[in-house]
């Protein structure tokens, strides 16, 4: 089934074609200098631009996969959660589109979506590669390097509005196995990046300047969050940390930048790196997938890359897949349209919207 998928959750407007685990297409317009300028995601502003950028997006996404609207078999579009605003302009622009052409309708959970993510295949274009390491993981996957786990799996989710451990078992069954109490940790990157003056969105930013910095020249502490065992997160710690540290200087010197930027680096990637293998042993698997924005940083895939060696079998998506992309939200829609599945017509779009 050829379905058409619509993301519209927060600041990037994506339109995807995919057939099963196939990207057919995946056009991706970024928000960053409409919401660069105020150091966060304006939310009418990014419902106004998804509005704007919708209709050539779905042009560009057809001619990329060279098909036709009366190819596409099937709508999908990011339901919840998200920003309220911007999904239901991609919820009505989706729901418009399978209507006017008599087709089946899904909406989706974007973290459904990124859960899968891991499942997905380029049939046309290998992936975007910018980084200079050789390592399918620091690269990311390129066309045909098929990289799907094997249910189960125990999946983390790390992006800018979520940090939580999944169990999944199968397509359709994820166990919830914890959360972040605060902030998520993309979130928490870009705003110790504000603190230090670089620009928006911070992770990336912080992740690179991170190489260029001493890793031990601060010294941040992994939250204890009571149980040994917990399989909880907590971020909002390290943003104070940083901001004690930023009040302590006169001015912020770039190596002074570059070490907050290492030390952070290091102390949240560590964090992350042992509840994922906690979660893993207390599921009893060693098959492990990390996705969401976060999965892109360059210190947490080495970190990952280096669980190889313990017989870990490891799952990143290629990094344009751990940003947020239509793609992922076409190959859930496109599993459940499979299952006979739709949504109703005045299917409405949900803010807060929790997976297992
Ligand atoms: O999955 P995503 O595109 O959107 C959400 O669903 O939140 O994730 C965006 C988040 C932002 O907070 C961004 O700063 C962070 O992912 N991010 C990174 C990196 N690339 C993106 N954080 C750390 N290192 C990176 N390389
Ligand atoms: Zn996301």
């Amino acid at each position: 089934m050829k379905v058409l998928a619509v993301e519209t959750s927060c600041d990037e407007t994506s339109v995807a074609v995919v057939e099963e685990n196939q990207i057919l297409s995946n056009v991706v317009a970024t928000q960053e200098e409409v919401h660069a300028p105020f150091g966060g995601v304006v939310p009418e502003l990014a419902s106004r631009r998804h509005l704007e950028m919708l209709p050539t997006l779905t042009q560009r996404a057809l001619e990329k996969s060279s098909l036709s609207l009366s190819d596409i078999e099937g709508v999908a579009v990011t339901a919840s959660p998200g920003l309220v605003g911007a999904l239901l302009v991609g919820l009505s622009y989706a729901k418009a589109l399978a209507f006017a052409r008599g087709l089946p309708f899904v909406g989706v959970n974007h973290l459904e979506g990124h859960l899968n993510s891991v499942f997905l295949e380029e049939k046309n274009t290998p992936s975007i590669t910018s980084t200079p390491s050789n390592s399918p993981l620091q690269r990311g996957r390129m066309a045909g390097e098929l990289n799907a786990p094997q249910y189960p799996y125990c999946c983390l989710v790390v992006s800018g509005g979520h940090t939580s451990l999944y169990h999944v078992r199968s397509f359709g069954e994820y166990r919830r196995l914890g959360n972040t109490r605060d902030d998520a940790a993309g979130e928490v990157y870009d705003k110790a990046a504000k603190l230090l003056g670089l620009g928006y969105p911070g992770g990336p930013i912080l992740d690179r300047l991170a190489t260029q910095g001493n890793p031990k020249a601060f010294h941040f502490t992994i939250p204890n969050l009571g149980d040994k065992t917990s399989l909880e997160f907590s971020f909002s710690g390290f943003k104070t940390a940083v901001r004690l540290l930023v009040e302590k200087q006169k001015t912020i010197s770039p190596t002074f930048q570059q070490d907050i930027a290492a030390s952070f680096q290091e102390v949240v990637t560590s964090f992350l790196l042992n509840r994922i293998i906690s979660a893993a042993q207390k599921c009893n698997t060693k098959t492990i997938a990390v996705v969401g924005g976060v999965a892109s940083n360059q210190g947490l895939r080495k970190k990952l890359e280096a669980l190889r060696a313990e017989e870990y079998s490891i799952h990143i998506p290629p990094l344009f897949l751990c940003t947020d992309n239509a793609a992922m939200i076409g190959y859930v829609g496109g599993q459940y349209l499979k299952r006979g599945v739709q949504s109703p017509w005045n299917l409405n779009a949900t803010a807060v919207h929790e997976l297992g």
